[in-house]
């Protein structure tokens, strides 16, 4: 089976199922757009004068665009201000140095942005007359130009229809539709384009846009929605439900690797078990355990050489797992039982590898792993069958 964290192939099948049936509900009965409330809300509520809002060409909505890809409006201000100052007409931007580019941008963060928007008014001066284009597929074919970056330009630069799913209105629609799922996943993000598209009006698009963005900022936040002076509460399923902070759903855990490793561990009569005391720092850090190797073979030497027990003497014991928070550990237990004599050689220097025998009844009254208590318990049934 393939897993994804703790989702199951299946789970996902499940999910696009669901989003398959609520498609087919909304295509028979269309939800009544957003649009007409969110306008009216707008009008009283909505953000007016951000700088990138006058003189809306698409080279200044486009550099804001970026500009607010990672980065939250307040930051954004002061530096959108210097750039516009310093670069405003898109020709300067695609003649300035690189150098000073990200001189500009310095402190904005995620420099990728900052070399593809240079790369792109490069583009769109040398190949396009310095016009950006206007529809969406030419748009999105420029470096560092998505789908819902090139919405911005058309909805806000060129007041023509396009839809935009940033992760402003992405929280928004998950939330108003109860959209399942995490939005990295190609299937959720399909549905919450599905929904864009459809509150998308035809009048008044650019204001629509900032309205639904500015809604996603200021009313319907990722921890404290507003709900109770939101124009969409009347149809907003998870506020009906009190599910918003469900929504949008989370990115699942990763599939967490698997270390494995070999345990020596050594039985003598009568039922004692030879421990190690791990070192401070780590996995397990001073509690006692077998000691533990990287491969079969270095458990078997090192029994070898400390026990002078040859290797056809070990046999295996019952492997057993344990989870940690990064990884999961896969455990071999390499057994040999010794006689009531047995000793280390003198090559194994007890106090610096912190060895000791220890009675399994009772267990002993150290610092043990849970893994490590239930595979003693387990070893001192064995012993007491052995001896019965
Ligand atoms: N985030 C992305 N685009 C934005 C805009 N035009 N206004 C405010 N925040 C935004
Ligand atoms: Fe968001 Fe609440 Fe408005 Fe629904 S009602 S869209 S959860 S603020």
């Amino acid at each position: 089976m393939i897993r994804h964290g703790r989702y199951t192939k299946g789970a996902i099948v499940y999910k696009e199922t669901q989003h398959f049936i609520a498609k087919l509900y909304h295509s028979m009965n269309p939800p009544q757009s957003i649009a007409n409330v969110l306008l009216p809300w707008f009008d009283q509520h909505g953000r007016k004068d951000l700088p990138w809002q006058h003189d809306r060409t698409p080279y200044r909505v486009w550099v804001s665009e970026i500009m607010l890809q990672q980065t939250q409006v307040g930051t954004v201000i002061p530096f959108y201000q210097r750039f516009m100052a310093a670069l405003p007409r898109i020709e300067d931007l695609a003649t300035a140095p690189e150098d000073s580019v990200l001189h500009l941008w310095t402190g904005l963060g995620y420099y990728a942005r900052a070399r593809n928007l240079h790369r792109c008014a490069k583009t769109v001066c040398d190949q396009l007359g310095g016009v950006f284009p206007s529809d969406l597929a030419a748009l999105q074919a420029l470096p560092g130009i998505g789908r819902s970056t090139a919405g911005a330009i058309i909805s806000l630069a060129m007041n023509r229809r396009a839809p935009i799913l940033d992760g402003n209105v992405k929280r928004v629609l998950a939330r108003y539709h109860a959209v399942e799922g995490w939005p990295g996943h190609r299937v959720v993000s399909d549905v919450l384009w599905d929904f864009a598209e459809h509150h998308t009006p035809l009048a008044r698009v650019a204001d629509y846009t900032q309205a639904i963005m500015d809604l996603g900022a200021t009313c319907c936040t990722r921890s404290r929605p507003a709900c109770d002076t939101c124009p969409l509460s009347a149809g907003c399923v998870a506020a009906s439900s009190g599910r918003q902070s469900e929504f949008p759903g989370r990115k699942p855990p990763k599939d967490t690797p698997t270390r494995e490793r070999w345990m020596a561990v050594i039985t003598r009569n009568p039922s004692e078990v030879l421990l190690q005391k791990r070192p401070t720092s780590g996995i397990w850090g001073g509690l006692w355990a077998p000691p533990e190797f990287a491969d079969e073979s270095a458990a078997r030497n090192w029994i070898a050489k400390s026990l002078g027990i040859p290797a056809r003497d070990c046999f295996a014991g019952t492997p057993f797992q344990h989870t940690f928070t990064h990884f999961k550990l896969e455990a071999y237990p390499v057994r040999v039982h010794c006689a009531a004599n047995q000793t280390l050689s003198t090559t194994v220097q007890f106090d610096v590898e912190d060895l000791q025998w220890f009675s399994l009844h009772p267990a002993p009254a150290v610092g043990l792993p849970a893994p490590i208590v239930r595979l003693l318990a387990r070893l001192g049934t064995e012993e007491k069958e052995r001896s019965d």
